[in-house]
């Protein structure tokens, strides 16, 4: 069964705007899916909904088997966490460890101190604990709401521009966190690269779902990538470069650590061409056999020769 199922939604705000129509979404028990699109594509929206926070206007949603109504609405919030896009709109009491503290008390779960001090660790700011969270700065606030939802430990982990105004340690430490997290996630970003090493599937939604793939295969498409409002990431352009230059790219590499494999795998082949020409003149059994024991890819022979 999908964790997450959303049927035909359409959802529209009093004013008569609609955010979401005919959405159609299957999620499945721990796959980490991102959302992208322009802003105005009804990401935030689509959140909360999810998260109960919204009723749809037509069309079902599902989540782990329940159907979201009026009635079921609050006991949906629970097995979701919501971290929204602002964390001003999250965070509201006196100090940090109050603060994380405040959701797990509220569900009256147990264990409620170590839970905080799991939280704050996972998100690196447990020097921030005795705080006042007034004081901090936005990136600060944006991991002190993290860690709020971390603590109550949801099946289901909703992030709304999750990287977004957090420096560039904390965005890393942030993507690795969610890397490792072995938690269903629903990441609506703008932040591409991020999402590339998170999720295992993307989600292009302009007020409806454009295309599905994974990070690549829409970074590859211009005509996505434009109906997305999303930028190629500069790794990906740089590989572009090289494949032009004659370094043939297998698979364009969307984020870093994409690139550092695709680079392994170039320089790789560079080592097969030159270890060919090495041997060029030296065409006796053992070299071919060592030649072949290094490099066991299709085309090596012909490479030598
Ligand atoms: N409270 C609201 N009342 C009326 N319309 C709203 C409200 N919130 C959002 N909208 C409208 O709904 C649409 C989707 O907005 P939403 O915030 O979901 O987009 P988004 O994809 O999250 O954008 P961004 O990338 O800027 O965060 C937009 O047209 C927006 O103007
Ligand atoms: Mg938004």
């Amino acid at each position: 069964m999908n964790i997450i199922e959303m049927k035909d939604l359409v959802f529209a705000y009093e004013d008569k705007t609609v955010a979401l129509k005919d959405v159609n979404l299957s999620i499945k028990r721990g796959e980490k899916v991102a959302i992208v699109g322009p802003n105005g594509a009804g990401k935030s929206t689509l959140l909360n909904v999810l998260a109960g926070f919204r009723m749809p206007f037509s069309g079902k949603v599902f989540v782990d088997g329940k159907e979201l109504t009026q009635s079921s609405a609050d006991s949906i919030r629970r097995d979701i966490g919501l971290i929204f896009q602002d964390p001003e709109d999250q965070i509201f009491m006196p100090t940090v460890e109050e603060d994380v503290a405040f959701g797990p008390r509220n569900l009256r779960l147990d264990n409620i101190d170590s839970r905080v001090q799991a939280a704050l660790r996972a998100t690196g700011i447990e020097q921030l604990a005795k705080r006042k969270l007034h004081k901090l700065s936005y990136g600060m606030k944006k991991r002190v709401a993290i860690a709020g939802i971390l603590a109550m430990d949801p099946k289901v982990l909703l992030l709304d521009e999750p990287t977004s105004g957090l420096d560039p340690r904390a965005r890393s430490e942030l993507v690795k966190l969610l890397k490792g997290m072995d938690k269903t996630m629903l990441i609506a970003t703008h932040d591409i690269e991020a999402a590339a090493e998170i999720v295992d599937r993307a989600i292009v939604l302009n007020v409806s779902i454009v295309v599905e793939g994974t990070m690549r295969d829409i970074i590859m498409k211009k005509e996505v990538l434009d109906q997305a409002g999303l930028e190629m990431p500069p790794v990906s352009k740089l590989f572009g470069v090289l494949d032009s230059m004659g370094y043939p790219v297998e698979t364009l590499p969307v984020s870093m650590d994409q690139a550092v494999a695709e680079l392994t795998k170039v320089i790789e082949r560079e080592g097969r061409h030159l270890h060919a020409h090495v041997h060029e003149h030296d065409h006796t059994e053992d070299a071919k056999h060592a030649h072949k024991h290094i490099v066991p890819r299709k085309g090596a022979d012909d490479a030598r020769t």
